[in-house]
Order: C-alpha cells, then sequence, then structure tokens
C-alpha cells in the first residue's frame, strides 16, 4: 500500500471513528420478505464490505464515488458550511478525483431541497455548440462517421459543470469560494494515490489521448499505475483561477482562451461566443406521487420522467391479478414497465426547448392504465415474439453521483458527467481539463445505437445550442408529512434509471434495508435490445427456461448508486459496493 493510499485510509478512518456509530449486520434482511427477495442473494461479495459501503450519522451524510470527494464535503460541513457547500466541495473534489468520470469541461444535474427555502431543477448540462448539426458526423451519403461523435473535439459540448456549481453555491450556500474550493485544490496540487478504476481507465485510453493529456496521465511516458501519485498541476492553477474570477473564468476568462484556441485547429467548434452565451437552466423539480412518497426529480432532459412512468406501471400491473404468480409475474411486470418506459424515452426524449414532452400525459393515470391493458393482453394471450438479437457489451463506469442529506431534511442529489470513460480522450492544454463526448447523447440519426445502445428520435436530433438526452435522473423523494426520505441517483448510461427502480423497489416495496437495497442483484430492460438483462446472481433463480418469453441476459448490472435515507432520527449513507466511494458524515 503505498503511502498516499494509507494516508487517505488513515483520513477516512478518522471520519468514520470520529463521527459514527456503525451497525451490525441485518441478519433477517434475506428472509421472509416476500417471494421476489427470498429468492435472490446480494451480488457477490456485497455483505463482506458492508462496513465499508455504509454509513450512519445523525447531523449530515454524504455518499460520492471517493473517500476524499466526501470528505471535501465533510470538510466545509465542519467549517460552517451547508449541504450545498457540501455540495460544490464535493463536487470540485470528484472532478479532480474522478477525471475519467467528470469534470469541469463536463456538465450535470442537480435537485436542491432546502425545506425551508424552497426546491429546484438545475440543469448545467453540455449544450450544442452554435455550429452544433448532425452533419459533421455524417458522410456525404448520409451515413454515420464511425467513432466522430465518441472521441476527438468534435465529440464534445459546451459544457456547463463550472457554472452549474457556482451557481448554485452562490444562491444558496454560505461559504466564501476559497473554502469550498479548498480540498480540489489540494488533490490537484499535492495529487493522490492512483487507485484501480482510473488505472484502467488511463491504460484503456492511452492510446487515443492527446499530447498534453499523456503528459498528466503518464509517467515516463506510459500510463500511470495504481498506487501511483497523480498530480494535476494545470487543474490545480485552473481552480485557482475559478476561485479568482468565479464564473467569469467561464464567460471570458483564460480558461475560455484555452479551449477556443484549442478549437481553432477544430474548424472552431466550440467558441468564446459558445461560453458566454451558455446559460444555466433553473426550474421547479418535476414532483409526483409515486408508492406513498413524493417524487423530487430532474424534467426532460433528463429522464426523470421516465422513472416514474416505470414506477407507475409497476403499481398498476400490481393491481391486475391476470399476471402470473410469484418471481415470474414479478419479472415480467417490472421488465414490462422499464419497457414501455424507455420506448417513450426513445420516442419522446429531448431538450423541452426544441421538442414537445409530454410529461404530464406521460404521468398520469390513465395513460399507466392503458399501457398496462396492453401489456396484459401480451401476458394473457402468451403470443410473446422472443426477440433474438445481438447486443453491445456495457461501457466500464464512469460519470458520477453524489447524494446529500442533513438532520433537517436539507438535501442535494447531482449527477455530473463528461459521458464515456475520460469523454473525448481529449485535453485542452494548459488547462489540465478533460473535454466531454456528450454529443453522442443526441440520436445522430433516428434508430442509430449511442454508446449505451440507446435509440432516439428526431426529438433528440442534434441541433445548434440543443442540449442533448439523459439518463442521469437525480431525484429526492419526500415522505407524507413532507419530510425529506431519501436521496439518490446513479452513474451508468442507460442503466441509470433502472438502477434507480430496482434500489426503490428494495427498499420501499420489499422492505430490504437500504444497503441491501443498493446491493442487490438488478434487473434492467432499455426497449432496445429487447432483451433482459439480469445480474449473474439470478442465474439459477431464473435460468432462461423460466422466462422462454425473454431473451435473458446474465451480466452485471453498471450504474452505481449513492444514496442517503432517513430513519427515524438516524441518517443512512450507502455508496454503491461496486465503487471506489464511502459515504461519510457526523
Ligand atoms: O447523460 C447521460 O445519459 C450519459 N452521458 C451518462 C453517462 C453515464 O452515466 C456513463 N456511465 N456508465
Amino acid at each position: 500500500m503505498s503511502f498516499y493510499r494509507r494516508a487517505n485510509l488513515l483520513l477516512v478512518l478518522f471520519f468514520v471513528f470520529q463521527s459514527c456509530e456503525t451497525i451490525p449486520f441485518l441478519q433477517d434482511s434475506l428472509n421472509g420478505k416476500g417471494s421476489f427477495s427470498s429468492a435472490i442473494p446480494q451480488v457477490e461479495g456485497a455483505s463482506a464490505k458492508r462496513d465499508r459501503y455504509e454509513f450512519i450519522g445523525k447531523e449530515i451524510i454524504i455518499s460520492s464515488d471517493h473517500p476524499l470527494a466526501s470528505q471535501a464535503g465533510m470538510e466545509v460541513w465542519k467549517q460552517g458550511g451547508n449541504v450545498v457547500d457540501v455540495f460544490a466541495a464535493s463536487s470540485f473534489a470528484i472532478s479532480v478525483l474522478r477525471p475519467h468520470s467528470t469534470g469541469l469541461l463536463g456538465g450535470g444535474f442537480a435537485i436542491v431541497h432546502l425545506p425551508a427555502k424552497g426546491k429546484w431543477a438545475y440543469d448545467f448540462r453540455e449544450r450544442s455548440p452554435k455550429k452544433g448539426t448532425s452533419s459533421f458526423y455524417l458522410n456525404p451519403d448520409g451515413t454515420v462517421i464511425s467513432g466522430k461523435t465518441l472521441k476527438g473535439a468534435y465529440s464534445a459540448g459546451v459544457p456547463g459543470t463550472v457554472q452549474g456549481i457556482l451557481q448554485i453555491q452562490k444562491q444558496h450556500g454560505k461559504l466564501p469560494l476559497n473554502v469550498v474550493m479548498a480540498p480540489a485544490f489540494r488533490y490537484a496540487k499535492n495529487g493522490f494515490s492512483v487507485y484501480g478504476d482510473l488505472a484502467l481507465a488511463v491504460s484503456k485510453t492511452w492510446p487515443d489521448m492527446n499530447p498534453a493529456m499523456k503528459k498528466v496521465f503518464g509517467i515516463d511516458n506510459r500510463a500511470i499505475r495504481e498506487g501511483e501519485l497523480l498530480i494535476q498541476e494545470d487543474l490545480a492553477k485552473t481552480l485557482e483561477r475559478i476561485v479568482e474570477n468565479a464564473e467569469k473564468e467561464f464567460l471570458e476568462g483564460e480558461t475560455v482562451k484555452l479551449v477556443s484556441n484549442y478549437y481553432s485547429e477544430y474548424e472552431n467548434f466550440i467558441t468564446e461566443d459558445d461560453f458566454k452565451n451558455y446559460q444555466v437552466r433553473t426550474t421547479e423539480p418535476l414532483q409526483s406521487s409515486v408508492w406513498g412518497y413524493t417524487i423530487l426529480t430532474m424534467p426532460p432532459p433528463s429522464s426523470g420522467v421516465h422513472l416514474i412512468t416505470m414506477m407507475n406501471l409497476y403499481s398498476e400491473m400490481q393491481k391486475r391479478n391476470t399476471f402470473p404468480s410469484g418471481n415470474v409475474g414479478e419479472i415480467i411486470r417490472i421488465t414490462e414497465a422499464m419497457r414501455v418506459s424507455y420506448r417513450d424515452r426513445a420516442e419522446l426524449g429531448g431538450d423541452p426547448g426544441f421538442t414537445n414532452v409530454p410529461v404530464s400525459k406521460l404521468l398520469s393515470a390513465s395513460y399507466a392504465k392503458d399501457e398496462t391493458n396492453e401489456i396484459e393482453k401480451k401476458v394473457v394471450s402468451g403470443s410473446w415474439p422472443v426477440p433474438k438479437e445481438e447486443i453491445k457489451k456495457p461501457e466500464a463506469y464512469n460519470t458520477t453521483h453524489i447524494s446529500i442529506l442533513d438532520k433537517d431534511g436539507n438535501a442535494v442529489s447531482t449527477t455530473q458527467s463528461i459521458n464515456g470513460i475520460f469523454g473525448a480522450v481529449q485535453m485542452v492544454p494548459g488547462t489540465g481539463l478533460v473535454l466531454n463526448n456528450t454529443m453522442d447523447d443526441f440520436a445522430i440519426l433516428p434508430g442509430v445505437p449511442n454508446l449505451y445502445g440507446l435509440v432516439g428520435s428526431k426529438a433528440n436530433a442534434i441541433e445548434p445550442g440543443k442540449t442533448p438526452l439523459s439518463s442521469m435522473s437525480p431525484s429526492i423523494l419526500l415522505d407524507g408529512t413532507g419530510k425529506t426520505k431519501l436521496v439518490i441517483g446513479a452513474p451508468g448510461g442507460s442503466q441509470i434509471p433502472t438502477s434507480i427502480f430496482n434500489t426503490l423497489y428494495r427498499y420501499l416495496v420489499q422492505k430490504e434495508s437500504l444497503y441491501e437495497s443498493v446491493s442487490y442483484p438488478r434487473i434492467h430492460h432499455q426497449f432496445q435490445p429487447d432483451r433482459v438483462f439480469l445480474d449473474p446472481e439470478i442465474k439459477e433463480s431464473f435460468p432462461q427456461s423460466e422466462l422462454p418469453f425473454y431473451q435473458v441476459q446474465y451480466i452485471r448490472h453498471r450504474a452505481k448508486v449513492f444514496a442517503v435515507t432517513r430513519e427515524g432520527d438516524r441518517l443512512i449513507g450507502v455508496s454503491d459496493p461496486k465503487g471506489e466511494g464511502v459515504p461519510l458524515g457526523f
């Protein structure tokens, strides 16, 4: 174990011992909670890791995908910050600590709920640049140029992360920016130990990196390895400029000049004007009653609406006695709810500034009834065509989520991203920042799948200034009395909404503990490919022979859930045992 790794671990342990009590493993949780739950074990090894990935506190909890990002949040909390300061500190920190997942040239969403003040949905996602049209990505014969939305200068949209964090912190935070950004600055300047997931991302993308990027993520002209120290000098300087100039830095500062200078070699695809014109969008969260709670989630172009539809459809199907009983019936209900929701996403999803997403219709009781009638006909007739198609292997992890909740119900749920692993795999020289590849979240042509196998329609076609459709669905749940109950979200591309669904299903319907709910094997269906994905642990309980009307693939669900819940006066934070993070708190 390297010095830095040990030092990090000691810091985490310091926080853990200083501020938490741990609960013993709840032995009864795997038994007797309904046939579906008792049939299914946790994902491999999850119970052994429980002490690391679960945290109980009373004042505040944060769950993020790096111990030092959680620690950054707690550091500013201890200095008198509120949940929004915690959000800002951990967001800047995670952009330094997970540069393959997110970063200051990326974008994201945040739901902020401050019971005494109000609730907001912030969209600081990337936008298509003014020049952005599908013609950049098509051959003269109208076919798609392979890989152009995935890597390189043209795969990036105009970033919004910095403006988003700064605006939210300015509106609702308490601490000065230099305090909030201090941990991120330290991590960039002094470095941190490279962990397995980051080392893997570096080695995987190494051949595609431009020279500026290789300089940061390489040692002696080879990919940096696990356990080695990653120092990001240019990034530290960029953070310093943000402290000094605040939002001006990404409107007209040095960073903007460096980015537009980089783009002078790429037809000025992104310009200084694109930065000047960038606006964070603030709206009311999308609000709906589901499963006895009020959910606050991101409106389109997020997939929050499809998450709610999925939950509504499941409830509607549960009311009918025409579905098979037991586990098979439950898998059908969940799968069909997912199928319809992802079909809606493919057909209707897009930037509401450009296309009409019929949110009220999708959330209406009559819609859930009508769609369930259609599913019921299929189930009752038994004439389901068994799909047979090739599917893409899921991508590795990237993107990140942070959940924060304090004892007064103040909460932030934020998902941030540069999209694929290391985004465009291009570093803008002099900034230490990696470009996103979020243009791939547009549907280049109707029906052409993106990185996550998702298809879209004209509603999600590339247009200047438009925001690409997103699966990111940060959410907050309030209980029947209006008190904040749960904060949840995940990275994982197309599997984000289903990871949240699976966790809420376990926690609210099957009444498992939050830890077990996060770490249970999952079910996923995304309309296309027409296939049910089940975690390998369920293979024996649910062999293909029991589900003859589906094509089943047993494969690890990719999304990592980060959630915090309130149970009485206890706050319980869980970070997905598939990830590198830990929840921390007081
Ligand atoms: O916004 C989206 O839907 C994607 N850019 C999210 C990417 C993601 O979560 C990748 N994780 N595997």
